[in-house]
């Protein structure tokens, strides 16, 4: 079965929009929203590289939330285009307006779920990075199963990354890195550079989940696998 075919790792979820993410979505939305595509078999996947107006290296983000640690990395990394990929649209609208509201031009979104949009859209090796930061815990162990990092999905991941690209993962969920750590290490194609978790790379904003995460005692994780040439 391929990634896609499996159970989803989100629930679509209400949620309110305020009236300038409605705005924005409506009348920026367009110009930075790529929309969702499954190439035909016969002809190749073009290269995310294209999305941009500049083309440069193209780290692509599972699951940004409202897209503040997205717009941030964006503003302090611009040697690479980003590719937010998220469902949750009152997210989405909010990080239109903040790529308006920064102007920045390395960072495209794509409003679907994550799994489809690497397998039909993303060539093998060609994404620079991919970050997933606080992804769903889903914590009940009958809910492991839609948790993103899972072996048919991270096989897929590790597929689209280009030789030398990294996936850098946290959550502040101790089975959950854990388990991810085992998932990774065991992977021939990866290497990790550090001994076991790795530490916070500097240009890392704080989400809102890890300010409530360390006011309530609790450390990130983080993962940060390279993969080999
Ligand atoms: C717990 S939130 C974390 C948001 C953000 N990364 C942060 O640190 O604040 C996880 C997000 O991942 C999104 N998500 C989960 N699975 C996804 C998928 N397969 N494709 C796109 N987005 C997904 C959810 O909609 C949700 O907004």
């Amino acid at each position: 079965m391929s990634a896609s075919g499996l159970i989803k790792t989100y629930v679509v979820r209400s949620g309110r929009m305020t009236d300038a993410q409605r705005q924005a979505l409506e009348s920026f939305g367009p110009s930075v929203i790529i929309p969702f595509s499954k190439a035909n078999a016969a002809s190749a996947k073009p290269s995310p590289e294209g999305f941009f107006p500049t083309r440069k290296p193209v780290v692509m983000e599972i699951g940004f939330g409202m897209g503040k640690a997205t717009w941030q990395i964006a503003q302090v990394r611009p040697q690479y285009n980003y590719l937010g990929v998220e469902v949750h649209t009152p997210g989405v609208g909010r990080l239109v307006m903040e790529i308006r509201d920064h102007g920045l031009d390395n960072l495209r979104i794509i409003q679907h779920d994550a799994v489809e949009v690497l397998e039909a859209m993303i060539p093998e090796a060609s994404l620079a990075g991919l970050h997933i930061f606080y992804p769903d815990p889903w914590p009940k162990k009958r809910h492991h199963k839609r948790r993103l990092m899972r072996q048919p999905i991270v096989d897929l991941m590790v597929s689209r990354l280009a030789p030398g690209g990294y996936l850098y993962f946290v959550t502040d969920i101790e089975d959950y890195a854990a388990a991810t750590l085992e998932l990774l290490a065991g992977i021939g194609g990866l290497a990790n550079p550090f001994a076991g978790y790795a530490p916070r790379m500097d240009w890392r904003p704080e989400t809102k989940f890890e300010a409530k995460a360390a006011r309530e005692s609790r450390g990130a994780f983080e993962l940060y696998f390279t993969k080999r040439a």
